[in-house]
């Protein structure tokens, strides 16, 4: 599919169909003029009440042939003019295209003159980026595993509007970074081996991007026994995904993803039921390798690390067992007394490792940690919980630009004591109570005195139902905030 920009209006283009953004409460000067190619229809429809353009409102209409090069018109409501918002904006233009997507129209113009003509206060890009955003991020689909239905697509989509009116090269970058994250997480474990996303980290290796892989005597060697202990189980060699970006001076930002490729429980088995989905549980790995991706193509001047600590979660007889006791790289000891408490181990090591090897200015992870996390917030927000008010500004920050919502949640002191073992520094679970804190709690009391941030992305790495812009299945949630993130705080 090609997407361009061009200065030139509605009728001079020949399209399938022409997407025409309109407000509620004031129909502009573009729209008068398609008004009048539509003979007055576009007035008949809105005067009569037959369509109102509410927000996320759509409506295909044909026009007479001959009469105008546009064959027809696809009316996507904008709501109410003086309450646009860059998040309205990415819904509208996200209904807009869920809908072309079923249909087959392989030429596409979009009209713009409403959405340029307003000013949004917060906002960091031209209003147009967000609509545009929208409107690619509803067109994925994970098609790789459908060979008997047809695959509708669209061939080209021109944007009328003027080459300031949006910087598309950015746009599409983050658009396809998410649905890189997408394609990687909805893929089932069979084929997202840990092997395969360390051979998918290793393609983006280049002159400023560098990829290491430390496989299972490596990571051994490195003491990593907390991370190894999850692989114990699992036939599928782990790895140490190590992606080092380096654009620009001083002491790297580390993005660290969580990377189970399938999360059974280990002999803290889960209930069968919904194990399926387990397979989303490198889910953080995914937004990190899709990340690493998206700034090396932007080439921002800064130096990031990115680590996925990659492993299968699974029983057998040489799995972990609950009770057994491993030493962590930062030499803390850990009893692991629920197996499925998994995440937490590999992230610990990532961060002893980052730590020891890196020196970062600030550690961001980002991981499926709790089922808590979902309970807590549905599909609606990450939580987020960190030991430094500032990095959590920036990400809030990074976060209302992009609408990947983010929740602070507290890591009282208290929580210390729910993590306490009989015979190790500390354990890997506290049970049920405050489950989705004491994980955050957890992953703190490894950190030491590095600015560091958790993102639990449990609740939203995966939409149980469709979303405006975002399918059902993997969302590629913290892609597009981590990316704004490091690109606002270099
Ligand atoms: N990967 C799960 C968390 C999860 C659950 C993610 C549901 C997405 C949807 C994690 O490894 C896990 O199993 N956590 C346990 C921790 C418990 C044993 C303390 C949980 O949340 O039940
Ligand atoms: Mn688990
Ligand atoms: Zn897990």
């Amino acid at each position: 599919m090609q997407v361009a920009v061009k200065n030139v209006s509605e009728q001079q283009i020949k399209s399938d169909v022409l997407v025409l953004p309109i407000y509620q409460d004031q129909l502009l000067e573009n729209y008068k003029t398609l008004d009048k190619a539509s003979e007055g229809l576009l007035t008949k429809l809105i005067n009569s009440g037959d369509f109102t353009p509410k927000l996320g409102a759509t409506l295909l209409i044909h026009l007479k042939p001959n009469k105008s090069k546009i064959q027809r018109i696809l009316l996507i409501g904008l709501g109410k003019k003086e309450e646009i918002t860059n998040e309205k904006l990415r819904h509208a233009g996200g209904k807009a295209f869920s809908l072309l997507k079923t249909l087959n129209y392989k030429n596409v113009s979009i009209s713009t003159k409403e959405i340029t003509s307003v000013s949004l206060s917060k906002a960091k890009l031209p209003p147009l980026s967000y609509f545009i955003e929208g409107a690619l991020l509803s067109l994925y689909s994970f098609n790789k595993y459908k060979n008997n239905e047809e695959i509708k697509e669209i061939d080209n989509i021109v944007i009328l509007a003027k080459s300031k009116d949006i910087d598309l090269p950015y746009i599409e970058t983050i658009v396809k970074a998410t649905n890189f994250a997408r394609d990687i997480t909805n893929t089932p474990a069979n084929e997202m081996t840990p092997s395969k996303l360390a051979e998918i980290a290793q393609c983006l290796s280049s002159k400023k991007l560098t990829v290491k892989v430390l496989e299972a005597e490596d990571a051994q060697k490195e003491g990593l026994n907390a991370y190894l202990s999850v692989a114990k189980g699992s036939a599928e060699p782990s790895k140490f995904i190590i992606l080092n970006y380096n654009g620009g001076k001083g002491a790297p930002y580390a993005i660290i993803g969580k990377s189970i490729t399938f999360d059974s429980g280990g002999i803290s088995l889960k209930p069968a039921e919904g194990m399926e989905k387990m397979k989303y549980d490198m889910a953080g790995g995914a937004a990190t390798i899709a990340v690493m991706k998206a700034i090396s193509e932007l080439q921002l001047p800064s130096n990031i690390i990115g680590i996925l600590p990659a492993t299968e979660n699974l029983p057998s007889g040489s799995a972990t067992k609950p009770g057994d006791v491993v030493t962590s790289i930062t030499g803390k000891t850990i009893e692991i007394v629920n197996t499925d408490a998994e995440g937490r181990l590999a992230l610990v090591d990532a961060i002893g490792y980052v730590n020891k090897y890196f020196k970062p200015k600030a550690i961001i992870d980002i991981a499926t940690l709790t089922g808590a996390c979902k309970i807590t917030f549905g599909n609606e927000a990450a939580a987020l919980m960190s030991n430094n008010k500032e990095l959590v500004e920036k990400i809030k920050e990074a976060s209302e630009e992009t609408s990947e919502r983010v929740w602070e949640m507290p890591l009282y002191d208290e929580y210390k004591e729910y993590l306490k073992s009989d015979i190790a520094t500390l354990k890997n679970s506290a049970g049920k109570d405050a489950a989705l804190l004491t994980a955050g709690y957890f992953l703190k009391e490894f950190v030491s005195d590095t600015p560091w941030a958790h993102l639990d992305i449990a609740a939203v790495a995966w939409n149980d139902k469709d979303k405006p812009y975002i399918c059902k299945g993997a969302t590629g949630f913290g892609v597009r905030l981590l990316i704004n993130f490091l690109k606002e705080n270099l």
